[in-house]
């Protein structure tokens, strides 16, 4: 057989799969009214939060995959001498917070509409991020499918480089061998320590789902050494 002289593309294994989903028309006029203001565009360059914050001189905390963005809003609120940013791929869930976003009028959030992964690695400078929260990430049950998890060992050195020193990470999970998965390459990666993890007074729509289903909770904090 002859060789190919196709270079085949190496096709980048992500955390999720882009859901087409039933997007709401409250959702898709939330999208059309509110995404220029609460949305970063411009991710080609570094995020610099001077430019998108009245107060760059307060806390960064990133949420990676806020869903419909319930924890996201609830901390802003609590929290409003810090500064979010919310990092989601899921369309219909980003328009149900920005709907939330624009009715509590928000100042202290701002939303990204990419993959997490690639924008930490290209749009923020190292050291930069007080706190990284990831609530319920698609857990990728088939053993097949666990090199799509977002936390392996790959991932931890990219925030170890992203978090400023002893910034945390919040991690919640209703999988036990995804909890397993995370304690394994926290343990082994020597650049985290275990601390008491974030009390949170509200379940998600997926920690709801997870003990609905009889699966245990289980919520880790980190803090970078
Ligand atoms: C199981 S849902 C949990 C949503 C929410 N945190 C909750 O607890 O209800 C996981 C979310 O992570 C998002 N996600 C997965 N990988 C991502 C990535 N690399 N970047 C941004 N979002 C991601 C998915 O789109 C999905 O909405």
């Amino acid at each position: 057989m002859k060789p190919s002289h196709k270079l085949k593309q190496k096709r980048e294994v992500t955390s999720f799969v882009r859901r087409a989903g039933r997007i709401t028309s409250g959702q898709k006029n939330a999208w059309q009214y509110y995404w220029e203001l609460y949305g970063i565009q411009n991710t080609k360059e570094i995020i610099e939060t001077t430019n998108i914050f009245n107060n760059s001189n307060r806390k960064l905390i990133i949420e990676i995959g806020f869903g419909n963005g319930e924890i996201l809003i609830d901390s802003a609120l609590r929290n409003p001498d810090d500064n979010f940013i919310g990092i989601e791929v899921y369309e219909s869930g980003i328009g149900q917070c920005l709907i939330q976003l624009s009715e509590k009028k928000l100042s202290n959030v701002r939303l990204i509409n990419e993959d997490a992964k690639h924008i930490l690695n290209h749009s923020f400078k190292d050291q930069a991020i007080d706190q990284i929260n990831i609530f319920f990430p698609d857990p990728w049950p088939k053993k097949k499918h666990h090199k799509r998890r977002l936390i392996n060992q790959e991932f931890i050195l990219l925030i170890g480089k992203k978090l400023k020193k002893n910034g945390c990470i919040n991690i919640a999970t209703d999988w036990d061998d995804y909890a397993e998965q995370i304690i394994d390459v926290f343990n082994k990666s020597n650049l985290f320590k275990k601390t008491n993890n974030l009390r949170l007074n509200l379940e998600t729509k997926f920690e709801k789902r997870g003990l609905k289903l009889g699966h245990k909770i289980q919520k880790f904090t980190f803090q970078l050494l």
